[in-house]
């Protein structure tokens, strides 16, 4: 997406040689305009597949999650982070690392939303190594739902997350492939 690259170089900024700071356009401020735009591409990419439901992770993924669920006219469930000593019988819950907050947190997706008939889409802001992603995908599988891929805005192609879920044949859009960001420098790939 040519108008996203712009926007990027724009509005983004590098924060380290791995880190790129997505305020202005995913992780405080959020352009309805643009991410309409990315909901239409994933669902264009997607239309073929038969989704039934569109599947994120708070916080960030929501609002592309969800102009893509309102594309394909279908409904959006983001799994939930939770703080919490019990396991709930009545929902998933996987253990997740997270990269940039350096933490473990738990997500969880209620199983009531997810069944084993769903042609899941699953839609993520940023994948870095992929570890929050492998946690959802995780409850997408003990759920029976198929996967029908992932979309992502930004793929951090230097590091793992996408290739590694490609090579496990997963299919995996992104919108950006960022190729490296040394030298205060965004490449694209
Ligand atoms: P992932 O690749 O599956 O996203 O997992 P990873 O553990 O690598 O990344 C964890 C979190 O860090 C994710 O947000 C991801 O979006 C964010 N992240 C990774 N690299 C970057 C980056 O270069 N810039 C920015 N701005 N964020 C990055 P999260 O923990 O799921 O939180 P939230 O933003 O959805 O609340
Ligand atoms: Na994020
Ligand atoms: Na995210």
């Amino acid at each position: 997406m040519d108008l996203l690259k712009q926007r990027i170089l724009k509005e983004a900024s590098v924060l380290t040689s791995d880190v790129l700071r997505l305020d202005a356009l995913l992780n405080h401020q959020v352009d309805p305009e643009l991410t309409m735009e990315m909901g239409k591409e994933f669902a264009r990419l997607f239309a073929e597949e038969h989704v039934t439901k569109i599947i994120t992770v708070e916080s960030s993924g929501i609002p592309v999650a969800f102009t893509t669920a309102q594309e394909m006219k279908v409904p959006l469930v983001f799994a939930r982070r939770k703080k919490t000593l019990i396991a709930d019988p009545d929902s998933y819950m996987e253990r997740v690392p997270s990269f940039t907050k350096g933490i473990v947190t738990d997500i969880m997706v209620s199983k009531q939303f997810l069944k084993p008939e769903d042609r899941v889409l699953f839609i993520d802001d940023i994948i870095a190594n992929g570890d929050a992603a492998r946690g959802l995908i995780k409850i997408i599988e003990r759920s029976g739902a198929t996967l029908v891929g992932m979309g992502v805005v930004i793929e951090k192609s230097f590091q793992v997350g996408a290739r590694t879920l490609r090579e496990q044949g997963i299919r995996v859009e992104s919108l950006v492939r960022v190729a490296s960001l040394d030298n205060g420098e965004i490449r694209f790939e």
